[in-house]
């Protein structure tokens, strides 16, 4: 008895105190997870049998490696930029198999292309990762991390983490607005649909809460009436679709409540509302003042501002991608992904609330 307990302190110990220092460094390190829809989704859709995906060229052109990655970006997508702006490594899509090990300490990406706030969002995609399996396989993540790290430190690394999470934008424009008289349009007004996305979107914060997220940056969504695909398809002359803003215009606002709600209702800042929607407009309305020829015209496309259809090798492509505010006809490109996380670190309480990421960061690192 006395001899195996000198065995543990004078030999063991000491060897897990040394371990524990070699290993605590990456462990130190904030962890970054991501959860949404394709504006964050760093290539889980490749795995899957769904239309809804970015593995083909002209995809990932600007990419260091120039190869289509499953990011919805010519280059950098969102958390990628927030990853370089952390000082850490890009995270790995959670399906992609190289994500194991220590490589599993850096975070993870969940985020799956199509998805919305409903489950009924994104059926025509087929195969996509709903917002509570993306939950499930979090549970799954914290699992491994704990065979790697012990229960207590995979705790420590999940509360300390910082968590993106990215949706909405599917639940209108590939739900509500997808077809005239969608089922969902016809069960309800717009002010009233935003009201019920609104009330199923507190049950998956608080559940991400429930999961150990403990700073979470929540995007409300973009000014979805001016992407070049909504313009193709609705827009007169080239003016924002009002009815498709119009609902931007009533889901953000209610977001920015919730998250005010939540966030006293916890009794601290978990929860960061970004304002996606004034700092998109901000180079929509005035692409000229931030380097682009054209916040209208997409890349990569076809037809009226490339915004039909899908981007292809056979589509129109920019041969500049640096003076284009769109990619393809959803989704910014890497120099407008830039300027919207640049608004997420140092942006005022117009954009970010009820602060922005830089105060967040070094409010943490006093801690
Ligand atoms: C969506 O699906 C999840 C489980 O997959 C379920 O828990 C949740 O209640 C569903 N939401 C709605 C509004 O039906
Ligand atoms: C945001 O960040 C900047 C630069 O770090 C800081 O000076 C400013 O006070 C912050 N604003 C808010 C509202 O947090």
């Amino acid at each position: 008895m006395s001899s195996s307990w000198f065995v543990f302190t004078t030999i063991i110990f000491p060897l897990v105190a040394v371990m524990a220092a070699i290993v605590s460094p990456q462990v130190e390190a904030r962890a970054f997870f991501v959860f949404g829809d394709s504006l964050v989704d760093s290539g889980n859709n490749n795995y899957l049998a769904t239309t809804a995906r970015a593995d083909s060229p002209p995809y990932g052109v600007d990419y260091p490696t120039h190869r289509p990655t499953g990011r919805f970006s010519n280059g950098l997508n969102l958390p990628d930029i927030i990853s370089e702006r952390i000082g850490s490594e890009s995270t790995l899509p959670y399906l992609n198999p190289d994500l194991r090990g220590q490589k599993l300490l850096v975070g993870a990406n969940f985020a799956s292309a199509g998805i919305g706030i409903l489950n009924d969002t994104g059926i025509q995609f087929a195969n996509i990762i709903r917002i509570f399996r993306q939950f499930e396989y979090f549970q799954d993540y914290q699992r491994r991390i704990t065979e790697i790290v012990g229960k207590e430190q995979a705790q420590r690394l999940v509360n300390q983490a910082l968590v993106l999470i990215t949706l909405g934008g599917n639940d209108f424009v590939n739900n509500y607005f997808l077809v005239p008289f969608s089922a969902r349009s016809r069960q309800f007004s717009l002010p009233d649909y935003c009201r019920y996305l609104i009330s199923e979107y507190r049950k998956i914060l608080l559940r991400l809460y429930e999961l150990g997220g403990r700073r979470v940056l929540v995007t409300g969504t973009g000014p979805l009436g001016c992407v070049p695909s909504e313009l193709a398809m609705r827009s007169r002359n080239g003016e924002c679709v009002p009815e498709i803003q119009q609902a931007a215009a009533i889901f953000n606002p209610l977001l920015v409540q919730l998250i005010q709600q939540l966030n006293s209702q916890l009794g601290s800042t978990v929860f960061i509302a970004a304002n996606a929607f004034s700092t998109n407009m901000d180079f929509i309305s005035n692409p000229q003042r931030f380097g682009f020829v054209t916040s209208k015209v997409a890349c990569c496309g076809q037809g009226p501002y490339n915004g039909l259809g899908l981007c292809t090798r056979l589509s129109n492509l920019c041969p500049n991608r640096n003076i284009y505010a769109f990619w393809d006809g959803f989704h910014p490109s890497e120099r407008a992904n830039r300027l919207i996380v640049q608004q997420f670190m140092i942006g005022s309480t117009k954009y970010m609330n009820p602060m922005n990421l830089s105060t967040i960061m070094e409010m943490d690192s006093r801690t």
